[in-house]
């Protein structure tokens, strides 16, 4: 078959099952023959090597079966950069630019800054921030060997390794009390048990640990804050879901200066707490 051909089978078994099926088909088809979009818009007569038609074929399969298309391609886009990405990790979420912006706002004044992740999935925060502010260095902590690895590849292609450590931990089973940070960020699992099985499909291919955080969802936070407060770091940012404002403020209960920030919607989506009570970035 030939690269016209192909298009369109892809786009006749996509059909009713992705809002954009041509494009996902093209997107298919480039990313297997390693080729720009207008490379195969314009050379739609030449033949496919039958492996590659194989391999498409496959490609499509899984995304009929609702694969997210970022595990297939291996490819992300997030804070208009290209991360690779597979199924060890979450695929990163556009809301979560927000937390990065947030996190370099609050330490604009401090030099060299220390920040400690939890929870670094395919280590999109991380190597941003090292990539945004080329004085801060971070550890970054994850209870995923699978997740740890994919972040590796992404710290090692945006050239950040030498301030990004990656560290296996389950929170801060790993780290010294001696190792002190700036910050204490993360994005992480918000979601609660029982709505397992009831979200979108695409959320079945997305590691559990990365989504669940226990019975209300909100049990891995309140564990975070704890933690915060029994060391010595000044901020701690964190996204949540938009749903759980009242259950991070109960839970300060009037520890520290806790403020939160929404997402484009309008959503409460996280929040920033620090030990100091005359804190507030957005007067
Ligand atoms: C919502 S994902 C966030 C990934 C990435 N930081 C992002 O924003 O796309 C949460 C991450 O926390 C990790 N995680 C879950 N429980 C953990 C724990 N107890 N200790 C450390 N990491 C944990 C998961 O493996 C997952 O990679």
């Amino acid at each position: 078959m030939n690269i016209g051909e192909l298009l369109q089978l892809g786009a006749n078994e996509l059909k009713g099952i992705v809002d954009r099926p041509r494009f996902e088909s093209e997107l298919l088809l480039q990313s297997i023959l390693k080729k720009e979009r207008l490379y195969i818009l314009i050379n739609q007569s030449e033949p496919i090597p039958e492996f590659a038609e194989d391999i498409f074929r496959e490609h499509l399969q899984r995304r009929r079966r609702g694969e997210p298309i970022e595990y297939i391609l291996q490819i992300v886009g997030f804070y208009s950069r290209e991360f690779y990405i597979d199924r060890g990790a979450l695929i990163p979420r556009p809301e979560t630019e927000i937390l990065i912006d947030k996190c370099l706002e609050v330490l604009k004044d401090i030099p060299n800054p220390k920040v400690v992740e939890i929870g670094v999935g395919s280590g999109i925060i991380s190597t941003m921030l090292a990539t945004l502010r080329s004085d801060l260095s971070s550890l970054a902590l994850d209870i995923s060997p699978e997740a740890l690895k994919i972040a590796k590849i992404n710290i090692e292609d945006f050239n950040v390794s030498d301030r990004v450590e990656l560290r296996e931990s389950d929170l801060f089973s790993s780290v010294r009390d001696d190792e002190v940070f700036d910050m204490i960020i993360s994005n992480p699992p918000y979601i609660s048990d029982s709505e397992k099985g009831k979200l979108q499909r695409e959320l079945d291919f997305e590691p559990d640990n990365a989504l669940y955080g226990g019975e209300n969802g909100d049990e891995l936070l309140h564990q975070i804050i704890d933690l915060f407060f029994k060391r010595d770091e000044k901020y701690l940012l964190c996204e949540m879901g938009y749903d759980q404002r009242d259950s991070i403020k109960n839970y300060v209960a009037g520890r520290g200066s806790l403020e939160f920030y929404q997402d484009l919607a309008g959503h409460d989506r996280g929040f920033v707490l620090s030990k100091s009570s005359a804190f507030l970035i957005y007067s």
